[in-house]
């Protein structure tokens, strides 16, 4: 049989480092997608040769072509790439009249923009090697609205809704196409958040996040979870991102 590649992309988070963890678990080679060096550099020396990593932004066009090019080659005709997860994510938070209009650009840039970009370039692999899967961590901001969050919550809902299209013209190739949708996790934004800096052992923990998608990627038989919708157990009043 042939062996099984994943790519994370945004895998220098604790969340993209959790997926990385699991998928490793699960059986796949991994290479991982980021910037920060130092982050990359753990994830090596954590899982050896079972993880290869590239340093990429994906805000840049000709370095994400170049990467996969790279990934190709590494891969060869003996490995298919059956996973890809996007982790990627940048917040901004500030009432909309205040916000500035740069960072908001670069929200979409990076929240969307470069997901769409980089969907059907990572789809001809994926239809390759189906069954097979795509994962795009959203948000419980793709699915509902939240002050002083715009620019957040409308990159979100695109990325959700890319999902969701994407899915209708690739299932019967076999490729899902999966949204999984955590709320507050204690990483990354979610420990600055108010109750992050408080009770972060109430939000959800970046393993929760590798355990959707786990179960997206092993889904048995040919049916697809199309939106994994993730809430921690312990729900503070009133919180409901
Ligand atoms: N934390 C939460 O409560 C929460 C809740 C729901 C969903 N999420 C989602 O989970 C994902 C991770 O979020 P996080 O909170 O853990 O944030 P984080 O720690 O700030 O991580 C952000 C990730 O995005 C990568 N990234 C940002 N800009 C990039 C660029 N231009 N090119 C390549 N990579 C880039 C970062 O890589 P480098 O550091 O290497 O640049 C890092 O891996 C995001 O998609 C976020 O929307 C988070």
């Amino acid at each position: 049989m042939i062996p099984d590649h994943a790519l994370v992309v945004g895998s220098t988070s604790d969340i993209g480092a959790a997926i990385v963890r699991r998928l490793v678990d699960m059986g796949h080679s991994v290479t991982a997608w980021g910037r920060d060096e130092e982050r990359l550099a753990a994830l090596v020396e954590r899982h050896g040769s079972e993880v290869v990593c590239d340093q990429v932004d994906v805000t840049d066009d000709d370095a994400v072509i170049e990467a996969l090019e790279r990934l190709d080659r590494r891969l060869g005709d003996e490995t298919e790439l059956r996973v890809v997860v996007w982790a990627v994510g940048v917040f901004d938070w500030a009432p909309a009249d205040e916000a500035d209009p740069a960072t908001w650009g670069h929200v979409f840039d990076v929240n969307l923009t470069a997901a769409a970009r980089l969907t059907p370039r990572v789809l001809v692999r994926l239809r390759r090697a189906a069954t097979s899967t795509l994962v795009f961590i959203a948000s419980g901001a793709a699915h509902r609205v939240f002050a002083n969050n715009a620019a957040y919550v409308a990159s979100k809902h695109g990325l959700a809704a890319l999902a969701a299209a994407t899915f209708l013209d690739v299932r019967e190739a076999g490729v899902r196409v999966s949204v999984v949708s955590p709320g507050l996790v204690a990483a990354g934004a979610g420990l600055r958040s108010p109750l992050g800096q408080t009770s972060p052992e109430r939000l959800l923990s970046p393993d929760d996040v590798a355990g959707a998608v786990e179960y997206v990627v092993g889904f048995p038989g040919h049916g697809c979870p199309v939106l994994v919708e993730l809430q921690p157990l312990a729900q503070a009043q009133g919180h409901g991102r």
